[in-house]
């Protein structure tokens, strides 16, 4: 039965909001920016080498501790590999202060994809071009949302961060509406 369902979920492609008004795109992109506007997201997706440690009780741009640099390679393979603390493991998080950890290897995105202190018309030109959103159309957008284990961190980070408001199916089908209006920017 709940195999039944999920199948009848996957045949009801989210691609399904094309009638989206201008409006209602602009609406979901408005939530879209709130959520990659947050410390979870942003803290890893800058421009520069060096992570962030905003909003975790070290004042606003507070960059990462202990010198840590991710480098040109982004996993800091040139100096100390941010796996040497945030070790790849799907076990809770819950220790607070504790390096976060997920079960795939901890990184930052390339830098063209970096939200940090942009503002929201600035990321919206950014993510609805393939020339700087890694490549991605609006569905493989959504499908990195689906299925990346950062973003589910993102939602659910534990250890008494905060996070941003919705779920993963939120954002999913806010991105879905936005796409579905022609990706509109203010
Ligand atoms: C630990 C670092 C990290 C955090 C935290 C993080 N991301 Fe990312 N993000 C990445 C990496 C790395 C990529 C590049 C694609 C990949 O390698 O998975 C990426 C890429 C993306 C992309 C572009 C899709 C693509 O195909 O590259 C989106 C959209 C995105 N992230 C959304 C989010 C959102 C929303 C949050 C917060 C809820 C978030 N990310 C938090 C590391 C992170
Ligand atoms: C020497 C250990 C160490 C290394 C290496 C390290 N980190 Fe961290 N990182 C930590 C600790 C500890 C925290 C948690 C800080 C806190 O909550 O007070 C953290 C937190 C973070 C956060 C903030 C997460 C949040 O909740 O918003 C990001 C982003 C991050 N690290 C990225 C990286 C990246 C990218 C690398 C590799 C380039 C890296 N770290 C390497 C120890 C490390």
């Amino acid at each position: 039965m709940r195999y039944a369902i999920v199948l009848m979920m996957l045949a009801s492609p989210l691609a399904a909001q094309d009638t989206a008004t201008r409006a209602e795109g602009l609406q979901a992109w408005d939530q879209i920016f709130a959520i990659t506007s947050h410390p979870r997201c942003t803290n890893c997706h800058v421009a520069e080498d060096r992570p962030m440690w905003e909003g975790l009780g070290y004042g606003a741009g507070a960059v990462h501790g202990m010198y840590v640099r991710a480098d040109e390679s982004r996993i800091g393979a040139e100096t100390m590999p941010c796996r040497t603390c945030h070790v790849t493991s799907d076990a809770a998080n819950i220790v607070p202060h504790a390096p976060p950890h997920i079960d795939d290897a901890w990184r930052l995105p390339p830098a063209e994809l970096a939200w940090l202190g942009k503002s929201s018309a600035e990321v919206c030109v950014q993510l609805r071009d393939p020339e700087t959103n890694d490549g991605s159309d609006i569905a493989d957008l959504i499908d990195h949302v689906q299925t990346s284990a950062f973003v589910s961190w993102g939602f659910t980070p534990g250890a008494g961060r905060s996070a941003p408001d919705g779920t993963v199916a939120d954002l999913a089908r806010e991105l879905a509406i936005w796409g579905g209006a022609g990706t509109p920017c203010r």
